[in-house]
């Protein structure tokens, strides 16, 4: 007999596109959930919940196309426990193979009087009928019980034996509002699996919130505990105080297979390019020592560390930073580098380009190329993010030119130029209280849209001074956030672009939610 332990896979499920949609001040258009979508299945994720296709036109477009378009992980999205929304879910899922409708439905006494103003007898009838409608549709039912850990459980073991009976496939145990800890997490799943006579039927999930930062710990536990699924948010994005972060969570049963004796199927080099492109695309930059992919997760400062480093890597270094994609700071290509070089460098990075695209792309890179001799892939993914929000604000406003005055004898004076939605340049000019006030003012005079600054940001993409700065803005419109992000390596011009890209996300959000949903 074989003295190995069969090892089990536990199924990463990424709400990014769903709870982490959710951070206050994240909102995606439909092109950008694609892009995302796209780099979670290179990441090689089992379920992407590409949202919530009741709550929007926007969300049902984006679930439809992601489930189309997207072949190697399931395709889920969230549905209240209503026959409305399980429609709609359906509806955007149709014809679709891998396809899961997760539906949910708070289950504590403290949502039950004040949120649901309904009976513990009535949700259950509620949660049941949710599921079998959904069974109707599809074989893939995830059920989860809003606030788990808040609820009396004896309530959740019998809602659990009965959504499972009427065919949950996977029962899902939200920590709703990360009032959890990893002890008594793990006790719930161990009595979960006591106390539900079927629940071998089902895989048990985890979706841990980060309220007393312990999403991580807590979803790990479970697993320890028997739990097969967790459900968590690239660089820990999410309502509130966010979800695990499933770099961690992936680097932890990886780097510790040795105590977990688990394993994921997650393409680990994938993790650094996933977490930088949703940082970018969402306009939340990480903060610099974030576990697994901050720009310090692998840096050695104190020099006794370093000299140990030198020595023998293994004396201060858990993980080789190659295996989760980490982009250090080499130089890759120059002034002279051309098109072949730059093709084959983008390809590595994962950008395939046509002739066309290439040529655009080329000529931002030489123009770079002038104002920052070396170019680092992190440079690169700038660009590229740069050129992204380009071609996304096709049939919107376009930076065209940027001249701004001013010092500490003067009141900051700024000129735009801006091409238009209607393909007219116009040119406007205005002081401000300082260079990007003027350049804010000059921009609001030609789009005419009242919007409000409500955060900016500056972060340098590399080191040195002639590094690409990258802007991050909100902007408050109608009640609602919207960010935007802007780099170039002058960055008031930078301040500009990301000025104009969060106008232009508030018209694309627009534009969709007045689509209707069929
Ligand atoms: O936090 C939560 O309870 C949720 C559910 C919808 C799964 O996000
Ligand atoms: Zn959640």
């Amino acid at each position: 007999m074989s003295t190995k332990l069969n090892k089990d896979k536990v199924i990463i499920f990424d709400t990014t596109l769903r709870d982490g949609e959710q951070t206050a001040g994240a909102g995606l258009t439909v092109d950008e959930k694609m892009r995302i979508a796209k780099q979670l299945e290179k990441l090689n994720v089992d379920v992407i919940e590409a949202g919530f296709a009741g709550s929007s036109p926007g969300d049902f477009e984006a679930v439809k196309r992601i489930a189309n378009e997207i072949h190697g992980p399931v395709v889920a999205t969230l549905a209240r426990a209503l026959p409305s929304d399980i429609d709609i879910a359906a509806k955007a899922l149709k014809g679709v193979q891998n396809a899961r409708i997760h539906t949910f439905l708070s289950s504590s006494d403290v949502h039950l009087m004040h949120q649901m103003r309904k009976d513990r007898e009535s949700i259950m009838i509620m949660a049941v009928d949710a599921v079998k409608r959904a069974k109707d549709y599809l074989e893939d039912v995830e059920f989860s019980p809003m606030d788990a850990t808040r609820t009396d459980p004896g309530y959740l073991y019998a809602i659990l034996e009965e959504v499972i009976e009427a065919g949950a496939t996977t029962v899902n145990i939200p920590d709703t509002v990360g009032y959890s800890n990893p002890k008594e997490f793990g006790a719930l799943i161990k009595s979960i699996q006591e106390n539900v006579s079927n629940i071998h039927k089902a895989t048990i999930s985890v979706h841990c919130h980060n309220d007393l930062g312990m999403a991580t710990a807590n979803s790990l536990s479970a697993v320890s505990s028997g739990a097969r699924q967790i459900e968590g948010c690239i660089n820990g994005l999410g309502e509130r105080a966010g979800n695990a972060a499933l770099e961690e969570v992936i680097m932890a049963l990886s780097t510790r297979s040795n105590f977990y004796n688990l394993y994921t199927g997650i393409n680990t080099k994938e993790i650094g390019s996933s977490s930088r492109l949703i940082s970018s695309i969402f306009g939340f930059p990480i903060q610099y020592n974030k576990a697994i992919v901050g720009q310090n997760a692998f840096r050695h400062s104190s020099g006794i560390h370093q000299d140990a480093f030198l020595k023998e890597r293994t004396t201060f270094e858990i993980m080789e930073p190659e295996k989760v994609g980490w982009r250090g700071e080499a130089l890759v290509l120059g002034k002279l580098s051309g098109r072949a070089g730059l093709r084959s460098r983008l390809s590595d990075l994962g950008y395939i380009l046509d002739d066309y695209q290439l040529n655009e792309v080329f000529q931002a890179f030489k123009e770079l190329a002038d104002n920052k001799r070396e170019l680092t892939d992190l440079d690169l993914e700038a660009l590229m993010s740069e050129q992204y929000r380009i071609s996304d604000s096709q049939s919107k406003f376009e930076v065209r030119t940027v001249k701004v005055f001013c010092g500490n004898s003067s009141v900051p004076d700024a000129e735009i130029s801006l091409l238009c939605p209607n393909g007219n340049e116009i040119n406007q000019s205005s002081e401000g209280t300082g260079p990007v006030d003027a350049v804010c003012k000059a921009i609001d005079k030609i789009t005419q849209i009242d919007v409000e600054l409500t955060e900016f940001s500056v972060s340098a993409v590399t080191e040195g001074i002639d590094s690409i700065g990258e802007v991050t803005i909100r902007i408050e419109k109608d009640g609602s956030i919207y960010s935007g992000k802007g780099s170039d390596t002058d960055i008031v011009v930078a301040s500009a672009k990301a000025y104009v890209n969060a106008i232009n996300r508030f018209l694309s959000i627009v534009d969709q939610s007045k689509n209707p949903i069929i």
